[in-house]
């Protein structure tokens, strides 16, 4: 029934946290923990819980090829903890060769909260990129750029949208007659940020990965259509087995296709075309292939969804010599939601339901004393019948956030659900780790002071 699916809005602050279920639903992948090389504590824990074609970033992991990672920032609010995970996995891809982008979404805070562009630029230099390199972005190999000073990403999303309608935008985002223009516009923005990496002037082609909270997902389906709307190329499934490649008519292709301003095929440019074709796909290795220029396919037989990868960036590569955009589009990785303090959503205009990297020790014991329990109502109970830590917030934290040790974490869980530990020394542990773990952030801003500004590409100074 439709109003038992999860609807995953990127601006409601309402929030599912059936995630077996999001992910059926949206047909997202399980992160395959296997193939992972030095997972992270986030990937050992099923904190990033779902993906999107992420196995091409880790074909690339795996071969040294070259690949990117793309995400955003709304600059409103102090930076929290919640904020860091998506940090910890840039970290992560970056120590794996990952180049990094990050777009602070000034257009977008505009959008849709009212922040000036002159507010959005202090938050998120003071209260975000500050930060950076202390949860360890290595500045060398990060470049931070603003929506509003790169004007490719407002072009591209322009020149993208007219492969998308306002129906389209209205189902996926619940837009409706009294949504503003300019919120309208930021999602194909979002998309421009996405997709920008790939172009030759800001590295070329190369898979790039979007590591995103999966409230965000709505934004990766609709740049991934977008993606794939643009490619001159489609690539199917052959009936008969292998795959078929298939012209793609759009604007900027016409005359290189064969298609007459009547819309008629010019058969000798398209034959002339599909030699040219043939000819490029028989130099990458292929042989056995069905040309039929006059339905603007290709089929090859021997082809399979491994070589396919190939296949597909040696077209879009084509593409891009031909004069098209040649987009792959992006993969992505899904964490959960944080979990606030007191259990609900985790929220920098509710304080009590997170901790701030700036807040002082005093506050982060309160705040933590006061958390959510998994606890028993009395201690009796408790020894008889155990906590239970997948409620209780202080065990999340630590699983989250701050016990990176696996060992220390399952025999803390362990005695917490056996009744020996009680939430009061349960909660204890969390305190203490957490304020180690600010301690070391502490020290490690003051030792990386003024170097985020490093991190500033040239259209950001
Ligand atoms: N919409 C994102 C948010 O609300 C911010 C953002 C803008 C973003 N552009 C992006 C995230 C590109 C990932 C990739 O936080």
């Amino acid at each position: 029934m439709a109003d038992e699916n999860v609807r995953i809005d990127p601006w409601s602050s309402t929030q599912s946290t059936d995630y077996a279920r999001i992910r059926d639903q949206f047909g997202l992948s399980e992160l395959p923990l296997h193939r992972i090389p030095e997972p992270s504590m986030l990937h050992r824990r099923g904190i990033i819980f779902a993906h999107r074609e992420f196995d091409t970033i880790l074909n690339a992991i795996a071969r040294g090829e070259p690949f990117g990672v793309l995400t955003g920032l709304m600059p409103s609010g102090k930076m929290h903890l919640g904020h860091t995970l998506v940090i910890e996995q840039i970290r992560w891809l970056q120590s794996m060769g990952a180049d990094v982008t990050i777009t602070v979404a000034d257009l977008e805070s505009l959008a849709t909260r009212g922040t000036s562009l002159d507010e959005g630029r202090r938050v998120a230099l003071d209260e975000y990129v500050a930060n950076y390199p202390a949860l360890g972005l290595d500045p060398d190999r990060t470049s931070v750029y603003f929506q509003s000073r790169r004007p490719i990403v407002q072009r591209l999303g322009f020149v993208l949208g007219e492969k998308t309608n306002r129906s389209t935008m209205e189902s996926i985002y619940g837009f409706d007659g009294s949504t503003n223009l300019a919120h309208v516009q930021a999602p194909l923005v979002q998309a421009g940020d996405i997709l920008h990496p790939q172009l030759e002037e800001h590295g070329g082609l190369r898979p790039i990965v979007v590591p995103v909270g999966i409230d965000q997902d709505p934004h990766i389906r609709f740049t991934r259509d977008l993606a794939a709307s643009s490619n001159w190329f489609n690539i199917n499934r052959r009936k008969k087995g292998g795959l078929t490649i298939a012209l793609s008519i759009q604007h900027g292709n016409h005359t290189c296709f064969g298609v007459e301003a009547n819309g008629r095929v010019n058969m000798q440019v398209r034959r002339q075309f599909f030699d040219r074709l043939v000819g490029r796909l028989n130099h990458d290795g292929w042989s056995d292939m069905i040309p039929n220029p006059k339905h603007g396919t290709v089929e090859i037989p021997a082809a399979t969804e491994q070589t396919g990868q190939h296949l597909r960036h040696s077209l879009l590569k084509f593409e891009r010599e031909l004069g098209g955009l040649g987009l792959l589009p992006p993969a992505s990785t899904y964490h959960r939601f944080a979990v606030g303090l007191t259990g609900d959503k985790m929220s920098s205009s509710n304080p009590e339901t997170t901790i701030f990297l700036d807040d002082e020790d005093k506050a982060v014991i309160k705040k933590i004393r006061a958390a959510f329990s998994g606890g028993r109502e009395t201690v009796e109970e408790h020894r008889r019948y155990g906590g239970d830590t997948d409620k209780d917030i202080a065990f999340q934290y630590l699983a989250t956030f701050f016990e990176p040790d696996d060992k220390i974490l399952a025999d803390i869980g362990k005695s917490y659900r056996e009744g020996t530990m009680l939430s009061g020394e349960l909660k204890q542990h969390c305190i203490d780790s957490a304020l180690e773990w600010l301690r070391d952030f502490r020290e490690r801003r003051d030792s990386t002071e003024g170097v985020a500004q490093m991190m500033l590409a040239d259209d950001a100074q």
